[in-house]
Parts: structure tokens; sequence; C-alpha cells
């Protein structure tokens, strides 16, 4: 499973990486807004980062500026994956850009059925958001499966993105699963090497190894 990291905190993004623990990023207006940055530079300085696939958002409602912000969004660098909303405008622009060779990615999916239509219209990435269907007592997870299932029995290539991730049992469900990709916020990546038998069993060494009075180099 491919890992993306949910932020357009530039500094976050680079530390990650250097571990290669990054495959793409993920932005959308909230991220950009809490990064206090100017989307285009901040994004230019993503893509610079990461060569992999970097999903910057379009704002517009109606598919032809959708379109038009898809395509300047794109001039960005090579690597951007232009993020359309699942909506039926998003769903032109979706097969308008991705019928030119662009990378999409299609946001705010809640159910199966919008899955279908991202595929059917091209979409590279479908991004469901399981943190929020959580939110409100549905089973974010059961999505996922449904949205695996429905694109196996017809062999469509549409990547699921698995998003809106809040913890790290999410990350193994939906690897369990089959999302092709998740993307999660720096803090729920970091906190996937946590455990606390490892921090009591690294104590212990650590005491018996004072112990022993040796040193290694
Ligand atoms: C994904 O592309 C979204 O940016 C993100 O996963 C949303 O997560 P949230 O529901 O925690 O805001």
């Amino acid at each position: 499973m491919k890992f993306f990291v949910d932020t357009a905190d530039v500094a976050a993004i680079s530390e990650l990486h250097d571990l290669g623990m990054v495959d793409g990023v993920t932005t959308n207006p909230s991220l950009i807004l809490k990064s206090g940055r100017n989307i285009l530079e901040v994004t230019k300085e993503i893509c610079d980062i990461v060569p992999g696939p970097v999903s910057a958002e379009v704002v517009a409602l109606k598919a032809d500026d959708m379109i038009a912000e898809g395509r300047k969004l794109a001039e960005i660098a090579e690597n951007i994956a232009v993020k359309l909303p699942l909506t039926w405008d998003g769903l032109k622009a979706c097969k308008v850009l991705s019928d030119e060779g662009r990378m999409v990615n299609v946001t705010l999916c809640f159910s199966a059925n919008q899955a279908l239509l991202a595929a059917k219209a091209g979409a590279t990435f479908i991004s469901p958001f399981i943190g929020r269907l959580d939110d409100i007592n549905v089973d974010g997870l059961e999505l996922i499966s449904d949205i695996r299932i429905i694109y196996d029995n017809y062999g469509f290539e549409t990547q699921i993105l698995a998003a809106s991730i809040r913890t790290v049992n999410h990350v193994a469900d939906v690897a369990r699963i089959g999302a092709d990709v998740m993307t999660a916020p720096p803090e729920v990546i970091r906190k996937l090497a946590s455990h606390p038998l490892t921090d009591a069993g690294l104590a212990q060494f650590t005491k018996d190894w004072a112990q022993t009075g040796q040193t290694i180099l």
C-alpha cells in the first residue's frame, strides 16, 4: 500500500520523505489555510520534494471553472493530481481532465455508487473519507471494502485512496482490505512506529546493558 501524507506542512513532508515514508501528498483548502501559505507556492515546493502524485484541490463549483482551475494547478508540476469534489460538475471536470491525460483525484466520496461514477469518469484516484463517516456512526471501512469489491468485479483501474484516516488502526484496516493508497496526517504516520511493548522492552534492554559495563564503540 502506498503512503500519502495529508498535509501542506513542507517541513513535515520533507522529514517523512527522507525516511522513505512518502509516496505522494494530499492537500485540501483547509490544509492550505492551516499552512498559511499561498497555494501555488506551497504546492510547487511540495512537488520539488516529492516525485509522486501531489493532490491540489480546485475550489470552483461549476465544471468549466473547475477545468480552468485544474489546468492551472496542473501547470505547477508534472506530478500534480487535480483534486475534484464528487459532484456532477466534478465528474464532468474529471472526464475532461482525465481525457487530457492529467491525474485526477476525486474527493469527498461517501458511497460506493459515487466511487463507481468516479471510475467511469476516468479518475486516477478515488478518495473515500473513512473518519468523517465514522464521525456520523457509519462504518467507513465497510465503504472501502465495497469499493474494492466493485472495482475488482469490473477491472476498474482507479486507485482506492483511503482518506480521512484518523487512527493507526485505520491504516492496518485499510491495508488488510486492499486499499491501493492511504493518506494520513504526519502525526498518524509517526504513531505507526509506537508500541508500549517496544518501549518496555527497550527500557529493560537499556537497564541490563548498563549492568554489563560493556560498550560497543
Ligand atoms: C484527503 O484527501 C483529505 O484531505 C483528508 O484525508 C481529510 O481528512 P479529515 O476528514 O480528517 O479532514
